[in-house]
């Protein structure tokens, strides 16, 4: 890295107008990126439109020193305020410095990865029913199965919820709000109007209210639920949580955090999942060696799939901190107002950290642990992602009893390209699959996990 530049200064990037910058960031965001560190090596500069410079870190060094910067410094919540509308003012995601290391520290125990661990049955089960239903012989796309997964996991492990008819409004009426956070359309007006404008917009009032109305009564209840203490679900865990003044939270602070949960937690764990599919019906190999260790029941190969696909395809290729003062990274002062994005995809390509970088190597996790600002596909620092523990158990979950139930092939041997969907990027043909056996009995084999404790 070069040395300290006293004045500041940003580093160099495309002189192109502002619109033709914001576009090829918006509509080819990886082919972008992956022009401009060719040209430009670990620091480029981006001008986007209505948010000013954004530069791109992918230097481990420079990632550590925005990972480690005084919270005060580097705001993560105001860089993620375009999901005001739908999250609320009181979400984790989109609070800066004291009130978001409370609140953060009010939900952290819930999602330690201890404590998931206890979902581990109720995500197989899950799982296996989804499976089970797959269609044997033709063709049929993995990421909606997923999608279908992890919904119906948060709806249980984190929401808790039980009666038949709220679990159907709910299957009903929650992918019309996810589809309003996903859609190009949304985001743009967003981008234009300003989240804060957004937040009244009648149409997106419409889409939230009746959800809104079920998880505030969902959460009203559940503080007067007789066997609340033994209940295992993470609202029943935040209603009992207390500040550090022993206040609890509030019905608007629940249902801000369920809504981030769900929002955080559903698309880009659903991503994951498909992303491991697309990867292994390719690989047959692989397929076959995590096949037989799920089946002798040894979880190594298993944790080191997943850490490949998170790495080869992260779910979000950046994450994004706001400067209130100049900061130095990466050797340039850069000055306060800048957006740095720290560039998960980039760094996870460096041929100096991982050799091969493009192929699928799950192996090389086998032989080397991930790093700390080398793999980043769930952020780092004190914002590094609450459900981390949350997805990786779920993804295991998932694929131990899909290779035990499932023998699949891909529809077209050629890899799915990146398809970005505002937030996640997914599989382009959605991880197109062919199924040539399906187990409907889920075999002995998954192995055992605790009996399910939030359902
Ligand atoms: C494979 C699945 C997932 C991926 C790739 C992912 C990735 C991320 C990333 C990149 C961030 C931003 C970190 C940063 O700014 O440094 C984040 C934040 C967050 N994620 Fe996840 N996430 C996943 C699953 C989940 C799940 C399952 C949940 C909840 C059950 C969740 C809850 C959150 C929350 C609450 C935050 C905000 C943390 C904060 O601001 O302090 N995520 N996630």
């Amino acid at each position: 890295m070069t040395e300290t530049t006293k004045t500041p200064s940003l580093p160099p990037g495309p002189r192109w107008p502002m619109a033709l910058s914001t576009l090829a960031w918006w509509t080819r965001p990886i082919p972008f990126m992956a022009r401009m560190a060719r040209r430009y090596g670990d620091m480029f500069t981006v001008r986007i439109a209505h948010e000013g410079n954004w530069v791109f870190v992918s230097h481990p060094d420079a990632i550590k020193q925005v990972f480690t910067a005084d919270p005060r410094v580097a705001h993560a919540g105001e860089a993620n305020r375009i999901l005001l509308p739908v999250l609320g003012p009181k979400s984790v995601l989109l609070l800066d410095e004291a009130e978001h290391m409370r609140e953060r520290k009010l939900m952290l125990p819930s999602l330690h990865g201890e404590r998931v661990q206890r979902y581990g049955g109720l995500m197989t089960e899950i799982a296996q029913r989804e499976i089970a239903s797959w269609p044997v012989g033709q063709r049929f796309e993995v990421w909606p199965r997923m999608q279908a997964v992890t919904l119906e996991v948060i709806l249980h492990a984190v929401f808790g919820i039980r009666d038949a008819q709220r679990l159907a409004d709910l299957r009903r009426l929650l992918p019309q709000v996810l589809a309003w956070v996903s859609s190009f359309r949304q985001t743009f007006w967003l981008g234009l109007v300003g989240p804060e404008r957004a937040s009244r917009s009648r149409d997106l009032r419409a889409t939230l209210a009746p959800v809104d109305r079920i998880l505030i009564d969902e959460a009203r209840r559940r503080r007067e639920a007789p066997d609340l203490e033994e209940r295992e679900d993470i609202l029943s865990l935040l209603v009992q949580a207390r500040h550090e003044d022993g206040s609890p939270m509030s019905e608007d602070e629940l249902r801000d955090e369920l809504m981030t949960l769900l929002v955080a937690g559903h698309e880009t764990t659903a991503t994951a999942l498909a992303w491991a599919v697309e990867r292994l019906v390719r690989h047959p190999d692989k397929l076959e060696r995590l096949r037989a260790e799920v089946e002798a029941g040894e979880d190594a190969y298993l944790d080191a799939v997943t850490k490949e696909t998170l790495r080869l395809r992260p779910a979000l290729p950046i994450v994004l901190r706001r400067l209130t003062t100049d900061f130095e990274v990466g050797g340039h002062l850069l000055p306060a107002g800048t957006r740095v994005a720290p560039c998960i995809y980039l760094v996870h390509r460096r041929p100096d950290v991982y050799p091969q970088p493009q192929r699928f190597l799950p192996e090389r996790f086998l032989e080397r642990p991930a790093g700390t600002y080398t793999w980043i596909p769930f952020g780092g620092g004190v914002r590094r992602c609450l459900g981390a523990a949350f997805a990786v158990f779920e993804m295991k979950a998932v694929l131990r009893a899909l290779v035990s139930m499932a023998r699949l092939r891909p529809v077209d041997p050629a890899p799915e390209l990146t398809r970005r969907r505002v937030i996640v990027h997914s599989p382009s043909r959605g991880g197109a699959v062919i199924a040539d056996e399906i187990r409907r009995e889920a075999p002995a084999a998954v192995p055992a996990e605790p009996a399910p404790a939030a359902a």
